[in-house]
């Protein structure tokens, strides 16, 4: 039913349960799963300026960042035999995740409920939400 399954991570204990729910939905429906993680400036919150304007000193402990969120979701997948992409992109987390998921024809993107956000329980977190309201595909909150 699904052949590509996107999973977002910023590394949380909330997208390691969405890691897990991916591998094992991907396992079922014999799915290709990408793990996506997006590194973005913390000043950067609107996606104003281009990571040109970063500086190359921000850039580089921000992809430092990044890279380990990736080693990590890989080590997570290692003990599922999967076929499996890992994509590192820089922007806001909300649109590159569904502009990824639109243009490589994703049909199911999973997201945790949360992530390092301050948790309120009751309301998701503005990534998860974003991403649930702009997909063109299923999206699954993993709680
Ligand atoms: N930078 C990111 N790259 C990839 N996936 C992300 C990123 N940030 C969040 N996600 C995904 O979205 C889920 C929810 O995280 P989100 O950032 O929406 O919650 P939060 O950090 O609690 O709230 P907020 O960031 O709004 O303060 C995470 O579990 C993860 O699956
Ligand atoms: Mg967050």
């Amino acid at each position: 039913m699904y052949k590509k399954i996107l999973v977002a991570t910023d590394g949380s204990s909330y997208a390691r349960k969405a890691i897990d729910a991916g591998a094992d939905i991907a396992k079922r429906f014999k799915s290709e799963l990408t793990l996506i993680a997006v590194i973005q400036h913390p000043m950067n919150a609107f996606g104003l300026f281009g990571i040109e304007e970063l500086g190359s000193e921000a850039y580089s402990i921000l992809k430092k960042k990044g890279d380990e969120i990736i080693r990590e979701g890989k080590e997570q997948l290692k003990s599922y035999d999967l076929s499996t992409h890992y994509v590192l992109e820089y922007g806001n987390p909300g649109d590159t995740i569904t502009h990824y998921a639109k243009k490589n024809g994703v049909d199911l993107i999973i997201v945790g409920s949360h992530g390092y956000g301050e948790v309120m329980a009751h309301m998701l977190g503005s990534v998860s939400d974003r991403v649930n309201h702009h997909a063109h595909c299923s999206v699954l909150i993993v709680r």
